[in-house]
């Protein structure tokens, strides 16, 4: 399992960087599961920021937006007791899931992917 915190301009100038901080944190005393904790840059969505994306190793991909550093207990709990529903409030929604969904990105297409 992956988690992928956004770190983009804009997702650091909401916070970003104290929610990575927490998790680290968090993942640093306990990681039996062995979850890798990594960087994105700019996601497209600056409304939405901060941004974790939480990917299984079958590459489901859970996207949790407007994270604070107040959640990373939520996300790390979810995420070690394999209980995901626990996110359902931070999700994003299918409203806003549409907005991306709806772009071909070329030039872009490795945004999301790439650790910057
Ligand atoms: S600068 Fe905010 S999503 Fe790209």
């Amino acid at each position: 399992m992956r988690i992928i915190v956004g770190e983009g301009s804009c997702g650091l100038a909401a916070g970003a960087g104290s929610v990575h901080t927490k998790l680290d944190e968090l993942f640093a005393q306990d990681n039996p599961r062995g979850v890798e904790l990594g960087i994105t840059g700019c996601i497209g969505m600056c409304f939405l920021e901060p941004i974790v994306d939480i990917y299984e190793d079958d590459g489901t991909l859970h996207r949790m937006v407007k994270v604070q550093a107040k959640d990373a207990q939520t996300i790390y709990d979810a995420v070690m007791g394999g209980d995901l529903s626990l996110l359902d409030k931070l999700r994003i929604s299918a409203e806003d899931e549409l907005f991306l969904s709806k772009q071909t990105r070329v030039a872009l297409r490795a945004c999301v992917v790439l650790d910057p």
